[in-house]
């Protein structure tokens, strides 16, 4: 079960990789109107569909209850309305029919989903690129992971939806702004990038998205012509930006792994890996350095349920200990301690 964002999602999993059923029900036109997320639109439209869902992935897997093993649920970081619906039912469910409950971390299920689809072997990088997340993360093994960088403001995702928002473009902004910058000159406006030279592996896009505002303003009243080559030269100044920045994470992979034999793979998830100029930029950086990227099918890489579930399987074959129904929701929750006590830990968890 997920029900972090604006995603309410259901799945069933098994432990040889199948996906059973995955259901899903994205609520962007609910939140379209407002140009963002509404957390209490959100948490209601969860409540409203979650049963539904489960019983239309259960209907899908041509299974019961009973021939369920665990149940799955996010239980952060995320929007805690729609974590404690999620979590709620999950609980419901434990308690109603003995299955166990995997209380699981959304970043876990995006940092494990390459395995299920690839069967990459452990260990790898993930660039996790979405409305709510920009970071690096080592994935060493199940339950092992060291977040590397991560943004000190924005995320990617919604500094392309921000960006969207001021120029006048559709919710959400990414797929828009992607659309406009085809028709753009990505050479006419000089945009900065951010932390470019900086040895630490974060990111920071909010500057970014200032100075797109400033530049709108130099321009205005905007052509359509304007905002194509806006838009064309944002997507340009990410694209370096990303090529720079994780270009910096992988020469570190590099290093930490040299003469191991380990077959250095980046992997790449989040919406905003559904961008085609982005991932150019990305193939051409793994490229350059040796690396393999690989990227889930994209209803893979979005949220999603599948990834909890499969997040779950992986703690269970590894003999993790199942959650207690104590558990409580945790709108922030990195996924290793150390980057917890850090300063300039991102917004999001
Ligand atoms: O992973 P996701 O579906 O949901 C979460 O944020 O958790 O990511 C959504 C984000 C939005 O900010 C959206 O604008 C961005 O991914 N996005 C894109 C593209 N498609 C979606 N960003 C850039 N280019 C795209 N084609
Ligand atoms: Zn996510």
């Amino acid at each position: 079960i997920e029900t972090s964002c604006d995603e309410t999602a259901v799945a069933v999993v098994d432990d040889r990789r199948r996906v059973l059923a995955h259901a899903l029900f994205s609520q962007v036109d609910a939140h379209k109107l407002y140009g963002g997320i509404v957390p209490e639109i959100a948490a209601r439209a969860h409540l409203e569909r979650l049963d539904l869902l489960i019983r239309q992935a259960m209907g899908e897997a041509g299974l019961g209850f009973a021939d369920l093993d665990a149940i799955a649920v996010t239980a952060g970081p995320g929007l805690i309305g729609g974590l404690m619906v999620g979590l709620m039912t999950a609980k419901a469910l434990s308690a109603a029919t003995g299955m166990p409950l995997y209380a699981i971390n959304h970043l876990e299920g995006h940092a494990l989903t390459a395995r299920l689809t690839h069967g990459l072997a452990f260990p790898y990088l993930l660039l996790l690129v979405s409305g709510g997340h920009t970071q690096v993360l080592l994935v060493r093994g199940v339950g092992d992971y060291q977040r590397w960088g991560t943004t000190i403001d924005d995320a990617l995702g919604e500094a392309f939806d921000k960006t969207a928002k001021l120029l006048g473009l559709d919710y959400p902004g990414g797929p828009a702004v992607e659309r406009a910058a085809r028709n753009g000159d990505d050479s006419r406006f000089a945009l900065p990038r951010p932390l470019r030279g900086e040895p630490r592996l974060d990111f920071s896009f909010s500057g970014l998205k200032t100075a797109v505002r400033q530049t709108a303003r130099s321009v205005a009243p905007v052509s359509d012509q304007d905002i194509a080559d806006i838009c064309a030269s944002f997507q340009r100044a990410i694209a370096d930006t990303l090529r720079e920045r994780v270009g910096r994470s992988l020469q570190r992979f590099l290093h930490e792994y040299a003469g191991e034999g380990v077959q250095p793979t980046l992997v790449v998830a989040g919406g905003v890996a559904a961008n085609q100029a982005l991932r150019q930029a990305l193939q051409a950086m793994c490229d350059a350095s040796g690396f393999r990227l690989v990227a889930p099918p994209l209803k893979l890489c979005t949220d999603n349920a599948v990834m909890i579930a499969w997040a779950a399987a992986e703690r269970r074959r590894c003999g993790l200990a199942a959650d207690s129904l104590e558990t409580a929701p945790r709108p922030r929750w990195p996924l290793d301690a150390q980057s917890a006590s850090r300063v300039g830990h991102g917004k999001r968890g």
